[in-house]
Order: structure tokens, then C-alpha cells, then sequence
């Protein structure tokens, strides 16, 4: 058994508590508080075939580190996971990495959907989290860019009972803004060319074909208003339509391309600082219903590339925990709001069985965000150097308990 002493319940009582362990183990745990171990719905752990930006050996001890204790990875890695066979050699390589380490981290795999391979998706319904659909291109070479494919997926997803996770950009709004764009190649001309129209349009267009099917979606990296107000009716409509923001869109804004340069470029885009104070209401409102840390790591040597070959993403699973509760602390959040963005809501939108994960974290530790003491291989974040107050001490796994250091 793990045995608790004096933690402190989010409410502020304090308690006594015990999990279930191989181990005997007492933890003072005065001036901690718990939390569920926290779900992390939308990562990118590389494998296999990028391995040399993460792979789950590091991003297993990442993941720990920001006090996660289960993942959903997505299929855009190389080859990208749209097949049965790949789908069970992930595992295998993922297992086998996990295991080297010594960390049972939970995870789900996202299938990737891919017009040539949609007879596979029925084969692997019952052994994946959902259908991870690129509307537009990103990372790796995954897109349904045209309608017919488009509903033939929201189709097959509803008949076999799967959600279907979008990554919403049009990508043909966003060639059409790519080949009008007439500005200076930047970084920052990113959020320009895949502006928010280009995400809203997909955000609708999503939407209908879950009110024509009647597919479970799950909208990714929603990061500005206009998509929030479709949300929102979708959700008063009562379609099953579930959102999740990341932690870049909540704290970073465009003119962090000035000191970030391409570490800032994702995809979608960052926005203008106004959509923060969108978010958080949506957050409030519960129109946001999750938090994905859309960790996607890229070495420096390719983020230091100049724009058009620079690729998008930047790493996350680290950090979003500590500027949730320092975001707390500045009476943005409620603990009970981030209990229910890193927990709460995805156990029930992914139907999750409950577990007795847990993360201890002192709410009054202040640290900077430090490059060189990051788990995950790329070893860069976008949040370096920011002091943030609030930091998890214990990570709670399978009855296994890990300090961080
Ligand atoms: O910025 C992004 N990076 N957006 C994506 O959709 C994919 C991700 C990646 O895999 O690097
Ligand atoms: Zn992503």
C-alpha cells in the first residue's frame, strides 16, 4: 500500500489516504494537494519513424514528470497508423519501449483515417480510442481534403461506434489563402495564412456531418472565438460534439513569433492575445470540456529553419500542468475547472475506466520552466524561462509512485 499522510484535498481538507500498491510506502504529504492522474487526449510521441524527436522512452518519463498518467497518441508518425498491422507493430514497439523504462504509462492510440484504408477501420473499432481525421494538412501527410471522403468517414466512425477527433483547418481555404498571401515569408505570416476562417470553416463543416450522422466529435486545438460560438449552439443543439484547447493557445499569443521565432509555429496557429479571455470563458461555460497538451515535439535544428520549412508543433505534456495551476493562482481557473479539463471530462467523452492514478502538487512552488532539466528528447519549451507557481512533487501510476524532481 501507498500511504498518504496530511494531503490536502482540493476543497482544503486534510486527509489520510491509501492506494492500492506491491509497495509499503508512507508519503508526507503535507502542503500537497491531489489530483487525479492527469489524461493527456491529443499527443504526438513519435513512434514509429520520428523517433528522433521523442520517442516513448523519453516521453513515458515526460509525461510522469508533468504529472500524467495516461495518454492518447495520434497516427501521423512515419509510417502513419491507418492500417491493422501497423496499428498492432505501434504497440508492439510501443510496449517494448515502456517496458525497457520501467513505466506502465496508460495510453490509447488514435487511427488515422486515410482515403485508401477505410475498410480498416471497422478491424480495428474495438482496439482504438477514435479516428483522428486531419482536415487539412499538417505534420506527415494524413488530410481528407474533399467531401465525399469526408462523409464516408463520419459515416463508417458512427456505424462502428467510434468518435472522430478533427484536426479543423480547410485545406482548401488554406491553399487558397497560401497562394493570395502576398506578405513577407515570417513566422509570423503563419497565423496570417492559416487564419482563423480557415479553422472555422472546418469547425462548421465538422459540425454538419455530425448532425447528419450522428458521429461523437471531438473538436482538437480549438484556438479562437468564431469557432467557440459553433460549438457552443452545436452543444445547445445537443449534438455530441466535445472541444479541447491547448495550453499554447491559452498563454501564448502572436507576439511570442518575436522572441520564439519558429518555436511558435503550430498548427493551427497562434492567435491574437483577445482569445485567451474566449477561451477561459468558453472553459468556464463548459464549451471547452478538455485540456490536450498536443505535444509535439521537433528538434531546435529543424525549428530554427526558416518559414516554409520550419515544421509545426512544439512540445507540451511538461508544462501544461504547472500554468494551469499558475493560472489558478491568478483566478483564471478554479482547481476543480482543471480537474475537470485534465480528468474528469475525457474519462467520460472517451469513456475511460476509473483508476486509482494520482498526482500530488504543491501549490505553492515557484520554478522556471528549465530547458535543461526536461524529460522529453527535444529538450526545448515554448514556456523557458517563465516562473511559474505551482509544480506536481508526486506522480501516483498503477501503485507505483514517482517523485519528481
Ligand atoms: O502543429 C502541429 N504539429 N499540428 C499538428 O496538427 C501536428 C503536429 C505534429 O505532429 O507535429
Ligand atoms: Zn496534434
Amino acid at each position: 500500500m501507498i500511504h498518504l499522510k496530511n494531503a490536502q484535498t482540493i476543497d482544503g481538507n486534510v486527509i489520510d489516504l491509501s492506494i492500492q500498491s506491491s509497495d509499503d510506502i508512507t508519503i508526507k504529504a503535507d502542503g500537497l494537494t491531489i489530483l487525479p492522474g492527469l489524461i493527456d487526449p491529443h499527443v504526438h510521441f513519435r513512434t514509429p519513424g520520428l523517433e528522433h524527436k521523442e520517442d516513448w522512452r523519453t516521453a513515458a518519463k515526460a509525461a510522469i514528470a508533468g504529472g500524467y498518467t495516461t495518454v492518447f497518441d495520434m497516427p501521423n508518425t512515419l509510417p502513419p497508423t491507418i492500417t491493422e498491422s501497423r496499428l498492432k507493430d505501434k504497440h508492439a514497439i510501443i510496449n517494448a519501449q515502456l517496458k525497457e523504462i520501467g513505466i506502465p504509462l496508460r495510453y490509447q492510440l488514435f487511427f488515422g483515417a486515410d482515403k485508401q484504408h477505410f475498410n480498416q477501420i471497422p478491424l480495428v473499432a474495438k482496439d482504438v480510442i477514435g479516428i483522428k481525421v486531419f482536415m487539412g494538412c499538417s505534420t506527415g501527410d494524413l488530410v481528407i481534403d474533399d467531401d465525399e471522403s469526408l462523409h464516408a468517414v463520419f459515416e463508417i466512425a458512427a456505424k462502428n461506434n467510434l468518435i472522430v477527433a478533427v484536426h479543423a483547418e480547410d485545406e482548401h481555404l488554406l491553399q487558397e489563402s497560401k497562394a493570395n498571401y502576398k506578405g513577407p515569408m515570417t513566422y509570423a505570416a503563419h497565423s496570417v495564412i492559416r487564419n482563423i476562417e480557415v479553422a472555422r470553416t472546418a469547425v462548421e463543416k465538422a459540425i454538419s456531418l455530425t448532425r447528419k450522422y450522428g458521429t461523437r466529435l471531438y473538436i482538437l486545438h480549438v484556438s479562437s472565438k468564431p469557432e467557440l460560438a459553433l460549438i457552443k449552439s452545436a452543444k445547445q443543439e445537443g449534438l455530441p460534439v466535445f472541444a479541447e484547447t491547448t495550453p499554447h493557445h491559452l498563454f501564448l499569443d502572436e507576439s511570442n513569433y518575436e522572441t520564439l521565432k519558429g518555436r511558435a509555429v503550430v498548427n493551427p496557429p497562434l492567435r491574437l492575445s483577445e482569445h485567451h479571455i474566449e477561451l477561459f470563458n468558453a472553459i468556464h461555460e463548459g464549451i471547452i470540456d478538455t485540456i490536450g497538451s498536443d505535444h509535439a515535439p521537433h528538434t531546435l535544428h529543424e525549428k530554427e529553419k526558416p518559414y516554409g520549412q520550419c515544421p509545426s508543433g512544439m512540445p507540451g505534456i511538461e508544462t501544461t500542468l504547472p500554468l494551469l495551476l499558475n493560472a489558478y493562482h491568478q483566478n483564471l481557473l478554479l482547481l476543480q475547472e482543471i480537474i475537470s479539463l485534465t480528468s474528469e471530462r475525457a474519462r467520460k467523452i472517451f469513456h475511460l475506466a476509473e483508476n486509482d492514478d494520482m498526482v500530488l502538487v504543491d501549490l505553492n512552488k515557484i520554478k522556471k520552466v528549465d530547458e535543461s532539466k526536461l524529460k522529453t528528447k527535444c529538450g526545448w519549451s515554448p514556456f523557458a524561462g517563465h516562473e511559474l507557481k505551482g509544480w506536481p512533487v508526486y506522480t501516483i501510476l498503477e501503485g507505483r509512485c514517482y517523485t519528481i524532481d
